[in-house]
């Protein structure tokens, strides 16, 4: 089993024979399959059984993980996939993925009890309906949730099913910029990024808050230093015990489940460049962003002279294959400075000396794994969690730079500026330097991670 460095002692010392079963459910997009997958071997590490059941769509590959038993189910997503082109709203996948899996889900766990005791369920927090089944068939349900601690609490907070007038508001209305009352860390502008359907997200975020809190418990990829005021708040709001042993890549690499083929090739392109020189730029694997957007990246990279590494998965720029809508002479102009792919390993990325910055969507697995290896962020949030993480990254950790106006390529090329040049990207970089000690401290013998940890499989045992 491929570990990562940082936990190498977390080897399973348990035989076979002696080891309690856990059925885990990721749902089947990349940023929620990696942190469960990651979940998985940590907790095989510690003695457990692993079953993993798993839609057809996104099937993980059965033959990286020979240690876990999985059991597919059918989906009936192939059915809403050629909508997936056209309809950009994420929450409709979701949705129908919590009505068309309730049945072979039931049918599943209920044949895996037959096989033997199962000690608990772990569901992503977005399969709300799994709640239910467990509660049918007497199985306590933990929750893994794979964004932050201080996203949970936006969501609770913000009024996403209102409906209210503050969707229509545009960049000319008066009150676009204003902090949303509800939850002042957030400006109506970045409130609008979270959902292009609020009801349909709101309704979704209550349905996953309200089993979350019925649950036997919530696993959290975070760490207690980095968000204790929001831990406490969640403690208290949600009644249920938490358990913070993040980030999970610290102990699994997130490579293992990649669902798209890395291009490995750039580390040796990598090494070739000084220390902290480079900028690295993904938006994850689902945003998706406009032509015009994506061309005002590309020239705000044309205006700089830093070097870039710049992840542009097929499908990411709407109505493209790939690359057709670079501005022409793109690669010419930039020659040798820059380099674009489809994907790429983007922690080894992220841990290579030669990278300075992350130009990132803020997804939240992306932004332990920048605060993981000290890597100050330019954020440019899409949708989601993301707009929330990217204040938290600005406002509050001050470990990054937040495009205000989106991608616009005068803002850019000031926002790499203020990074890799200015005294206030030093200050930064030394802020997120102590957060990766923080990261490193945790996971130690004895740190706020390690003891979490402990304390999740104590708990799970007494189940
Ligand atoms: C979205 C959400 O925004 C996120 O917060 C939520 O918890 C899951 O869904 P996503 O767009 O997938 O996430 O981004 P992120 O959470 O950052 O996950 C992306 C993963 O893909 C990371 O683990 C990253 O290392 C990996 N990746 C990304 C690659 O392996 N190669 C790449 O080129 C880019």
């Amino acid at each position: 089993m491929e570990t990562n460095g940082k936990n190498t002692t977390l080897r399973s010392t348990h035989p076979p024979e002696t080891r309690r079963r856990i059925i885990l459910f990721p749902l089947p997009f990349q940023g929620h399959i990696n942190p469960m997958f990651q979940l998985a071997n940590i907790l095989h590490t510690q003695g457990f059984k692993i079953t993993i059941i798993h839609t057809q769509y996104n099937s993980p590959n059965h033959s990286t993980y020979p240690h876990f038993h999985f059991r597919p189910i059918n989906d009936r997503f192939s059915e809403v996939e050629h909508l997936l082109p056209t309809n950009r709203d994420p929450s409709f996948y979701i949705k129908y993925l919590n009505r068309s899996c309730v049945d072979p889900f039931r049918d599943c766990v209920i044949g895996l009890l037959d096989e033997g005791p199962v000690a608990c369920l772990i569901a992503d927090a977005m399969f709300y309906f799994t709640q239910a089944v467990a509660d049918e068939l007497k199985l306590p349900r933990m929750v893994l949730r794979t964004s932050s601690l201080g996203c949970a609490i936006g969501y609770g907070a913000l009024p996403l099913s209102s409906m209210d007038g503050r969707f229509n508001l545009t960049k000319q209305d008066a009150g676009y910029d204003a902090p949303v009352s509800e939850y002042p860390l957030l400006k109506v502008k970045d409130m609008l990024k979270i959902a292009i359907n609020p009801k349909g997200y709101g309704d979704l975020v209550t349905n996953m808050l309200k089993q979350m809190k019925t649950s036997s418990g919530l696993i959290w990829n975070t760490f207690k230093e980095l968000e204790e005021p929001e831990l406490e708040t969640i403690n208290q709001d949600f009644q249920v015990p938490s358990f913070t042993l993040g980030p999970f890549h610290k102990y699994f690499p997130a490579s293992s489940s990649s669902l798209i083929k890395q291009d490995r090739t750039i580390l040796s392109w990598l090494d070739i460049l000084p220390p902290k020189s480079v900028i690295y730029i993904s938006f994850g694997s689902a945003a998706r962003i406009t032509d015009t957007e994506f061309q005002e990246v590309a020239h705000g990279l044309a205006s700089i002279s830093s070097p870039f590494l710049w992840v542009v998965r097929p499908g990411m720029v709407l109505g493209s294959e790939w690359l057709e809508s670079l501005p022409e002479k793109f690669l010419e102009r930039v020659g040798d400075r820059g380099r674009i792919v489809k994907w790429c390993p983007q922690q080894e990325v992220l841990a290579h000396s030669a990278t300075g910055c992350f130009w990132t969507h803020n997804g939240w697995n992306s932004t332990l794994e920048s605060i993981g290896e000290g890597v100050p962020m330019i954020c440019s949030p899409c949708f989601a969690d993301q707009p929330i993480v990217a204040r938290y990254v600005s406002d509050v950790w001050k470990i990054g730079v937040l495009l205000e106006d989106g991608f616009e390529k005068m803002g850019i090329g000031m926002a790499i500026k203020r990074i890799l040049m200015d005294k206030e990207g030093e200050e930064m970089r030394e802020r997120i330097s102590c957060l990766k000690e923080k990261v490193n401290l945790s996971l130690d013998e004895g740190g706020s991670s390690n003891k979490s940890l402990k304390t999740l499989v104590d708990y799970i045992s007494s189940f």
